[in-house]
């Protein structure tokens, strides 16, 4: 079955387009067109994701976005008959924008595309953003009498590594590490899902980027942390700083980074000016406590659940200091672990179609599009 999925909970407008097919016994997916819009640099200058101006720049890159996305996947033909978009629909998209007022003469132009559904993130995520996406979602599924199916975005997340054509063995885990969550969950299959661990307060991602910050770094800011630490590590610099691993021994599965970014903090107060040789030490032993940490508690995890395969997710997933440490420590254990493509490691709209088709099999119907049933719930969990 053919899904357009469309995706607005943090700071990247997406729609895709997705073939699924094979059923809960043997998933399979291929993507027909996959569109990003990132607003990095709308957010880049407040050092973080600001949730208002998210939204009015999901509400007006998403009318174009959806014609690009049809259009690649080849689902853009011109409407014979072209039906007026009634008010009852109109009165829906009106609630995100008048950004979106030429969508409603544009609409009509392009005929009913041939999908089967639409999914639509209903959270985690920052709720005015999501609200974009569900009402637009909404408008969408009414007007082109399609069934609607809300989906969570960490399932997204979990899921996107099988677009490295993987197979997965359950009992699985998936090992989420984003801007906004750090969690483990443990899969029976691909419905029955429990999360196991998660982050007591701030995100991995969510401390790169405060670390960065403070550091002087350029927002997102795990990247610009990465780099330095590979810098340290090319010019073999001594480590000079010790920072702490946040609840390596604490027994359980859960995390903690701010004590990390604070220990970082007061290093970096300390030494007054850092020089650039500091900045790269400092990354270095900043990303490492990350990782080491991370490390640890998907091993425990494994040990607890007696997990076959572990699949990975999540924007900090695309750091490749971290993909190495996961994999010696996964041969060693002799345990499967696959990875999303980097393009789909951070936020798009291809792991919400993925989701959507488990959310379908598991329910095998859409939710009503016409009542205000489907709410944006920016803490929605498994
Ligand atoms: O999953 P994502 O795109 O958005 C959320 O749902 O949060 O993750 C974004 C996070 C940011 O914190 C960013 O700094 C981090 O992923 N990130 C990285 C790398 N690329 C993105 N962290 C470490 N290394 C990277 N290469
Ligand atoms: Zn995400």
């Amino acid at each position: 079955m053919k899904i357009l999925a469309i995706e607005t909970s943090c700071d990247e407008t997406s729609i895709s387009v997705v073939e699924a097919s094979g059923g809960l016994d043997n998933p399979a997916f291929s993507v027909l067109s996959q569109v990003i819009s990132s607003q990095t640099e709308i957010h880049a200058p407040w050092g973080g994701v600001v949730p208002n101006l998210a939204k009015r720049a999901h509400s007006e890159n998403i009318v174009p976005i959806l014609f690009e996305a049809l259009e690649k996947a080849g689902l853009s033909a011109v409407a014979d008959n072209p039906a007026p978009v009634p008010d009852s629909i109109l009165e829906i998209l009106h609630r995100e924008t008048e950004a979106q007022t030429d969508f409603a003469d544009r609409l009509p132009t392009i005929a009913i595309p041939d999908i089967d559904m639409i999914a639509v993130t209903k959270g985690p995520g920052l709720e005015p953003a999501l609200w974009v996406g569900i009402n637009f979602t909404r408008a969408l599924s009414l007007y082109w009498d399609k069934p609607l199916i809300p989906t969570n975005h960490m399932l997204g997340h979990a899921v996107s590594a099988l677009l490295s054509d993987e197979t997965v063995t359950f009992p699985a885990l998936a090992l989420l590490v984003s801007g906004g969550h750090t969690e483990i969950l443990s899969l029976d299959n691909w419905t029955d899902i429990k999360m196991i661990g998660e982050t007591l307060d701030d995100a991995a991602g969510e401390a790169l980027d405060k670390g960065a910050r403070l550091l002087g770094l350029d927002y997102p800011g795990g990247r610009e942390i990465s780099l330095l630490a590979d810098q340290a590590r090319t010019e073999n610099l001594e480590k000079k700083f010790d920072l702490p691993r946040p609840m390596l021994h604490s027994g359980d599965l859960n995390f903690s980074f701010s004590g990390l970014k604070t220990a970082l903090l007061y290093t970096v107060k300390k030494l007054g000016e850092i020089s650039d040789t500091d900045k790269k030490i400092i990354a270095r032993e900043f990303e490492e406590a990350i990782i080491e940490v991370i490390v640890k508690k998907t091993f425990s995890a494994v040990l607890e659940t007696g997990a076959q395969t572990i699949m990975t997710g999540g924007g900090v997933i695309a750091n490749h200091n971290l993909r190495e440490a996961l994999k010696i420590e996964a041969n060693k254990n002799n345990i499967k672990i696959i990875f999303p493509p980097t393009d789909v490691s951070t936020d798009n709209a291809t792991m919400i179609a993925m989701a959507g088709y488990f959310d379908y099999l598991k329910n095998k119907n859409g939710a009503d599009a016409s009542e205000d049933i489907i709410r944006a719930e920016g803490n929605l969990g498994f």
